[in-house]
């Protein structure tokens, strides 16, 4: 199995970009993460990140039938993209929402998501933690199929 990990724009500059609010950790300490998680549990992750939309569309579009589920930060694209969300529901796969920050408690247009609706679940607020807790509840999910 599989889990496609997918990270939207600004996030490859994690580590040095706004650090009081997304950590010091870099994306590259994610991927190792989820790389780790899988493999404890059993199943592979790719990890990509990419600044294009369109690019994002076109790995969500491939993943249908090929991976099992989608792990998304969509990053601010979260608050912008029906094509994302049209994207995510069209790959017929268990989708999860992640965000390194709450942004809940950040500002109102942080608020709002395209993809949540449309997700199995949200995980916000709980750093890089949030990627591991998403992927053992993918574990919980294909151990149920
Ligand atoms: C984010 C939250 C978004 O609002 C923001 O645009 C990001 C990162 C997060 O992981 O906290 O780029 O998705």
């Amino acid at each position: 199995r599989t889990v496609l990990v997918l990270n939207g724009p600004n996030l490859n500059l994690l580590g040095t970009r706004e650090p009081a609010t997304y950590g010091h950790e870099t994306l590259a300490d994610i991927a190792a993460l989820c790389s780790r998680t899988g493999a404890e549990l059993g199943f592979e992750t790719d990890f990509r990140q990419t600044n294009h939309e369109g690019e994002l569309i076109d790995w969500i579009h491939q993943a249908r039938g090929r991976s099992n589920g989608i792990l998304i930060n969509p990053a601010a694209w979260t608050h912008t993209s029906v094509a994302i969300r049209d994207a995510l529901v069209a790959s017929e796969l268990p989708v999860i929402e992640v965000h390194l920050s709450n942004v809940h408690k950040r500002e109102e247009f942080r608020h709002h998501s395209f993809v949540s609706a449309i997700a199995v679940g949200v995980i916000c607020g709980l750093g890089s933690h949030g990627y591991r807790l998403a992927l053992q509840h993918f574990n919980q999910l294909f151990s149920q199929e």
